[in-house]
């Protein structure tokens, strides 16, 4: 249906009218009202707005990321009254009109969704990766900490920023740990293994991102690394862990490493989310119900996320 919309970047004194956009979205699980400032003060993420006369019904949100050659579609947002009238695939081609001169790098956008595409239906997106997410709720006042103090996580230790480019991301340990050249992270945002993407994940999240891996000798090669997030929900707080391993007894003892440091950092009660491998579904679902006794969210207790990818058109700009 055509629409008589406009485009432009948003400024922070849009924050209200993208409160409205927010409202009911993901059960107070939305993460756009917490990352907003953050996101339209950094270099290489934009906010686009869609108006219909003077108001406010779409948003999207994306960064640049891969030295120039992706953007990763990482919000979208719709008013419920305008929905399924093509507004956010307008809303997209201005996007990507912008970028084009922008960014003229970019030649392919990814972007993360909870159900896959048909590929026949739709020919122009490529399902890049598919990751399993678990996701429980912890009530620190029930946590048994003794308990989890003595579960055994001690092979795993937090990494530095310069360890994690200098041997995590160098080409011979990335190729292992990464077979799809993608790093698959919380808030919408793929990465690859590259030294810019690791700036631009800290510019991002700052305190808020820790690193871990194995504990090795020093001229042995690491076979495990997690990345933990932590975010501020509209309702909740939540750490969310992706592993990459393929070693189930180190993801095992990535997921409890992340779990206890998440104890840690935070004060009261936080969702606890775990991207990985599907070869590990049951043995995340074991460590989080009988280990850390945690309640597994049974509406997405076999969750899946799939990593699209579309090479991009050229458009002429509307912004
Ligand atoms: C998803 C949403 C933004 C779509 O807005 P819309 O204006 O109704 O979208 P359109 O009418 O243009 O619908 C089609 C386009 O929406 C996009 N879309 C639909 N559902 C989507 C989803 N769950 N995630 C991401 N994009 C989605 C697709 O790009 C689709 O284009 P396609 O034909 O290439 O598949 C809207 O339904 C919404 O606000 N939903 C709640 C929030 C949400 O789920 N956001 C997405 C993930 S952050």
């Amino acid at each position: 249906m055509t629409q008589d919309l406009t485009f432009r970047l948003a400024k922070s004194s849009d924050f209200d009218k993208i409160l409205k956009l927010s409202e009911g979205i993901y059960n107070g699980g939305d993460y756009l009202p917490a990352r907003f400032h953050t996101w339209i003060k950094m270099k290489d993420v934009y906010v686009m707005l869609a108006f219909s006369g003077e108001k406010l019904v779409s948003l999207v949100v994306c960064s640049v990321v891969d030295e120039g050659m992706t953007v990763v579609y990482r919000a979208a947002r719709t008013l419920p009254e305008f929905r399924d009238r093509g507004i956010l695939t307008q809303l997209g081609e201005a996007m990507h009109a912008f970028l084009q001169k922008k960014h003229p790098s970019v030649h392919r956008r990814r972007c993360i969704r909870v159900k896959d595409r048909d590929p026949g239906a739709n020919y122009k997106w490529k399902t890049l990766a598919r990751r399993e997410v678990l996701s429980c709720c912890v009530k620190k006042a029930t946590l048994r900490s003794q308990q989890i103090a003595t579960i055994n996580s001690a092979e795993i230790k937090s990494c530095s920023e310069g360890y994690l480019c200098d041997i995590l991301f160098s080409p011979r340990v990335a190729q292992k740990l990464f077979p799809d050249n993608v790093i698959h992270l919380d808030l919408g945002l793929v990465i690859e293994p590259v030294r810019s993407n690791l700036d631009y994940l800290i510019q991002e999240n700052g305190d808020s991102v820790y690193f871990a891996v194995e504990k090795l000798p020093d001229d042995a090669l690491p076979r495990s690394v997690s990345f933990g997030m932590l975010s501020q929900r509209v309702k909740f707080v939540r750490w969310a862990a992706s592993i990459y391993s393929s070693d189930p007894v180190l993801y095992q003892a990535h997921l409890v490493h992340q779990f206890k440091r998440a104890c840690e950092v935070i004060e009261g009660n936080f969702t606890f989310q775990s991207y990985h491998d599907l070869a590990f579904a049951n043995c995340g679902k074991i460590v989080l119900k009988e280990l850390l006794e945690t309640k597994l969210d049974e509406e997405i207790i076999q969750n899946f996320e799939y990593l699209f990818e579309e090479k991009l058109p050229v458009h002429h700009s509307r912004v």
